[in-house]
């Protein structure tokens, strides 16, 4: 006989779990009608103006703007992991360059976990040594998995350069310019953190289990790598390179909108107003496509944007952050596929502070479901 069914209380019910609240946090606060965005209470305006992504990563991390001493020592830390174990490298080279670079890097980010001598430690202690040795490493076996899509060896890392810098370095094999540094650390920034987002609650649910750090920021990759999460970033780049002017872009797109096309690239769960990371990034993308020649792409956005914004504006549909970060990474030369590595490089941080703040007592995550299956068998109306 069956003694008894968990099933969700009626008040609590929500396919998507839209519009409920799964916890408080300290780390990051997103305004979804008034089109805001802050970690640990600082507008990603200032921060994009004023600091580089190691000291937003530190904020996000640990909770304050690091002073100079400690912006020292947090970098040095982030220097020290930049050389990831060889058999991440030798696994790499055995992986299909055509698989899709984020299942590579987080194929190779699991083998370099294993390397790691304390990687079964869930000591709070040993989860805190983590967040440098994540960033780093994702950043150099990132920038090989994009290289391994070429047919391109891996480059070593450079110890004189910061974070941006060197992963330019490493993925394009050239010094970058300091405005592409910029905006490319730009962009990272205004990606570092967004609250309770799917693939942040899918590195929740992990670690809440009583796994591993470097396990949830996995299950971050996985839930990050969907078309309606972080991959619409190469999706959106993809629909606007088809189309060759602004002209041609107003055309398609007032066709798409009779048809009811979804756009990658536009609407978000929470913000039903523009999203404030393409405001933070639209000079820099716009910067950068002109001093590579590509104003065109630049039109082609305004006007594809402008038509789309008009029709599905009123429905609170608007341009969000993978619209436009395509547009700082393809000046640099990322090919599109690479596009969603960035902003997992970016994000982990913010997952890897919600999961050291769930860390302490948080329970484990484990929602209940309504049955709405058949009543089949002895006992079943005893539910
Ligand atoms: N283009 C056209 N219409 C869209 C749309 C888009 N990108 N996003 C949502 N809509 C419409 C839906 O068709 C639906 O219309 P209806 O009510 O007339 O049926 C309505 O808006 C609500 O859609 P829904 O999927 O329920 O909204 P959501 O809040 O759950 O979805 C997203 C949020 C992000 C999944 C959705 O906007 C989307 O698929 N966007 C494209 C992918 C993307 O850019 N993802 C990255 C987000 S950062």
């Amino acid at each position: 006989m069956i003694a008894s069914v968990k099933v969700a209380s009626p008040q609590t019910y929500g396919r998507g779990l839209e519009g409920l609240v799964a916890g408080d946090t300290r780390i990051g606060a997103i305004d979804g009608a008034l089109g805001r965005l802050f970690y640990r209470g600082y507008s990603i305006d200032d921060l994009v103006r004023y600091c580089s992504f190691e000291e937003v990563a530190y904020l996000v991390l640990f909770g304050e703007l690091a002073d100079d001493r400690l912006v020292r020592e947090w970098k040095g830390e982030l220097r020290r992991w930049r050389e990831p174990p060889p058999a991440a490298f030798a696994a790499l080279a055995l992986l299909p360059a055509t698989a899709h670079p984020l299942a590579q890097y987080r194929t190779v980010l699991t083998v370099a976990a294993c390397h790691i001598p304390e990687a079964e430690n869930t000591a709070l202690d040993a989860q805190w040594r983590r967040p440098a040795r994540i960033l780093s490493w994702t950043a150099s076996l990132a920038a090989a998995a994009i290289r391994h899509l070429q047919g391109l060896d891996p480059v070593a890392a450079r110890d004189d350069l910061g974070f941006s810098a060197n992963f330019l370095w490493q993925t394009l094999g050239r010094e970058a310019k300091p405005q592409e540094v910029r905006a490319f650390d730009a962009s990272l920034v205004v990606q570092a953190e967004h609250g309770l987002h799917a693939a942040c609650f899918a590195a929740l649910s992990v670690i809440s289990t009583g796994a591993d750090l470097g396990s949830a920021v996995l299950a971050g990759m996985g839930a990050l790598s969907g078309a309606r999460h972080g991959g619409a970033n190469q999706l959106s780049f993809e629909m606007m390179e088809r189309l060759d002017d602004p002209e041609a872009a107003r055309e398609w797109a007032r066709g798409a909108l009779a048809r009811g096309h979804r756009f990658p690239g536009f609407g978000h769960r929470v913000y039903k107003c523009p999203d404030p990371r393409v405001t933070a990034l639209a000079p820099h993308a716009r910067t950068l496509l002109e001093a590579a020649g590509l104003k065109d792409r630049w039109l082609v956005y305004e006007s594809l944007r402008h038509e789309v914004e008009v029709t599905l504006g009123p429905k609170g549909i608007y341009a969000n952050v993978d619209s436009i970060t395509g547009l700082v990474y393809h000046p640099l030369g990322l090919p599109p596929s690479a596009f969603p590595i960035p902003f997992c490089l970016a994000i982990q941080a913010g997952w890897m502070a919600h999961c050291l703040e769930y860390l302490p007592d948080g329970p484990v995550i484990e929602p209940g479901a309504v049955y709405v299956g058949d009543p089949v068998g002895f006992g079943f109306d005893s539910i």
